[in-house]
């Protein structure tokens, strides 16, 4: 298989993963619906009053956190590349009587489909960059589209995750490993058991190479934290060490789990 064709995989995956995780209970859509906001204590620490403040939300998926974002007051307009997702995303939108943005398309050109803005903050958030094969290229679409003032916040698994096998008992892939990861699975972080297998292709970033991209392209980094916890329950390997963390069994607090980042200009 040829990784060059990693969009045309890649979406088939998200496009048939959008449907399940719509009707999931890890995405509990009723509670959302409801109410609650999707984003986590460690994005919303870093977001603070995003009141009035324009912000991009790249890699959206079907809209709960830039929903979450519109309803705290933002105006926001979030981007991804599965037209199953956006379509649940606006029809979200109307749900709900919110006026959030929507485009459709590979990130990559994003330049293409959205020109002359620049937004207070952009924003992306677990499970984003492994998707995509050139960590610069990513970092100047974060930068282009920031303000002279404006702040990249993101919220990420940690690189270190992606080297384990699925149950996180070897070593599989070095942390420095530069090829495309392909594999073919069925189910998800959301919908565990169900589906058709689909073939998927990733890479892992380093967190060396995210903060010198972004360094690269004249932003500052001035946050870094690791964390040893997940706020979701995303791989079978993490339990509920308490309320809304999740760790690996057996291995509290000794190895990353998500790491957050604040950039400006
Ligand atoms: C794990 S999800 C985002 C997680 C988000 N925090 C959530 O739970 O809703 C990753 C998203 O990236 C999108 N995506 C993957 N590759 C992309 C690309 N090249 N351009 C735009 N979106 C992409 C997928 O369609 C998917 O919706």
């Amino acid at each position: 298989m040829n990784p060059n064709n990693y969009i045309e995989f890649n979406k088939a995956s998200w496009n048939q993963k959008t449907q399940l995780h719509f009707d999931s209970e890890f995405y509990n859509n009723a509670a959302f619906i409801d109410g609650k906001n999707s984003l986590n204590e460690i994005e919303l620490n870093l977001l603070g009053d995003v009141t009035g403040k324009s912000i991009l939300h790249l890699q959206c998926h079907f809209g709960q956190d830039t929903l979450s974002l519109q309803r705290m007051g933002a105006n926001v307009t979030g981007v991804d590349f599965s037209e199953a997702a956006i379509e649940k995303a606006k029809l979200l939108n109307d749900q709900l009587g919110l006026n959030a943005n929507f485009i459709c398309c590979d990130l990559y050109s994003l330049p293409d489909y959205l020109q002359n803005e620049k937004f207070d903050i952009v924003f992306t958030s677990y499970g984003t960059i492994g998707w995509l094969p050139d960590i610069d290229k990513w970092a100047s679409i974060v930068a282009q589209y920031l303000k002279p003032d404006g702040k990249f916040i993101f919220a990420e698994f940690h690189p270190v995750i992606w080297m384990y096998d699925n149950d996180f008992t070897k070593i599989t892939y070095s942390y420095f490993k530069q090829d495309a990861i392909i594999e073919t699975e069925s189910g998800s972080y959301a919908s565990r058991e169900s589906g058709e297998p689909f073939t998927t292709i990733t890479w892992n970033h380093s967190i060396g190479e995210v903060v010198s991209a972004l360094t690269k392209q004249g932003l500052k980094v001035n946050h870094l934290q690791e964390y040893d916890y997940s706020p979701y329950n995303c791989m079978s390997f993490l339990t509920e060490s308490e309320p809304g963390k999740f760790r690996i069994k057996e291995m509290d607090n000794f190895v990353p789990i998500v790491y957050s980042l604040v950039a400006e200009r």
